[in-house]
């Protein structure tokens, strides 16, 4: 594996699940895999789960993390070929990326949408430029429309359930939320769960928050919620804004935040969410607090799945400058 950007770099994804729960077992068991190998970690927005579980992934494989806070610490960047740069911007990706390229051996990257202009947002100028301009491996750490780490994650945690069925129901849940939150959660998981292939997939929002076809196509879309989750055997609850109206909150129908009536005509179903969540407006206390909610668990594989990936991508050779 080259990169991790999308599923799409991913020649197994059950071999890459498989990695990810033998480090579970025995974390430190490569511990020499990225001795003196340097890992750079760019942040252009807050995170808890991403940043620490990368920087953990990355020490129990024997790498040091270096953590830069691009969007706090660094010099604005501008993206334009041809920018006359007499504005706000002060460096061009050009000249900044192969400076990564020199420090590091593997770049993993934050970044979020504008929600302001979709096609911008989902060329993902950002992380595509890294690529070509840093020449080593990339990894989101989320992009304005993917979140391949925590999909894996989410891969890996119901594959730890296995023995419920062997193709569970799993519903994506549309939940309200007080502003506009990008899709890429969604898409990711989407695009991961259609690739798996292992789940009965079904979708559930409001009428406008269709996401983009190109990660849902093979997910059954079902816009009555209750329908959706009769039977569900997985319930991954998150918001997102709508794609089509691009940004736009279009529903702030509370009746569609989980509470345990929801969980009523479902095959006893756990609970997902990919945190941080806002309570009492996606889920009910009831609900994240209850037996069925695998939340903790799931945020807890995030190391995992992020030391299954940099242990790939080492072994691949491709960061060995
Ligand atoms: N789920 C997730 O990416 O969490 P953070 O934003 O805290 O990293």
């Amino acid at each position: 594996m080259n990169n991790f950007i999308s599923v799409y770099d991913v020649p197994d994804i059950e071999h890459l699940v498989q990695q990810a729960l033998s480090y579970k077992a025995a974390p430190f068991k490569d511990k020499m895999l990225g001795q003196n190998k340097r890992i750079g970690l760019l942040f252009l927005n807050p995170s808890m789960r991403t940043r620490l579980s990368t920087q953990i992934a990355a020490r129990n494989l024997g790498m040091e993390a270096v953590v830069f806070n691009m969007d706090k610490e660094g010099w604005k960047l501008e993206f334009e070929d041809g920018a006359v740069m007499n504005g706000t911007s002060v460096e061009h990706i050009k000249d900044a990326a192969p400076i990564f390229g020199a420090y590091f051996d593997i770049l993993c990257i934050r970044t979020f949408p504008s929600l302001l202009n979709r096609e911008d947002d989902y060329n993902e100028v950002l992380v595509s430029q890294l690529m070509k301009y840093a020449g080593l491996p990339v990894v989101s750490l989320e992009s304005a429309t993917l979140h391949p780490l925590q999909s894996l994650t989410d891969i890996i945690t119901m594959s730890e359930f296995a023995d419920i069925k062997p193709k569970p129901k799993v519903v994506l849940t549309w939940a309200p939320h007080i502003k506009p939150i990008p899709q890429c959660v969604a898409n990711s998981f989407a695009q991961w769960v259609n690739a798996w292939g292992k789940a009965d997939f079904y979708i559930t929002h409001p009428e406008g928050y269709e996401l983009d076809e190109q990660f849902t196509k093979g997910a059954t879309i079902e816009y009555d919620q209750e329908k959706a989750l009769k039977g569900a055997d997985f319930v991954y609850v998150k918001n997102w804004s709508s794609y089509k109206d691009y940004g736009k909150v279009l529903s702030e129908d509370n009746s569609w935040m989980l509470t345990t009536e929801h969980l009523r005509g479902t095959n006893n179903a756990k609970i997902m969410h990919c945190l941080p969540v806002r309570r009492n407006v996606e889920l009910s206390d009831e609900v994240l607090d209850g037996t069925n909610s695998i939340v903790t668990q799931q945020a807890s594989n995030r190391v995992w799945a992020a030391q299954a990936v940099l242990a790939e991508i080492i072994k691949g050779g491709s960061c060995n400058n």
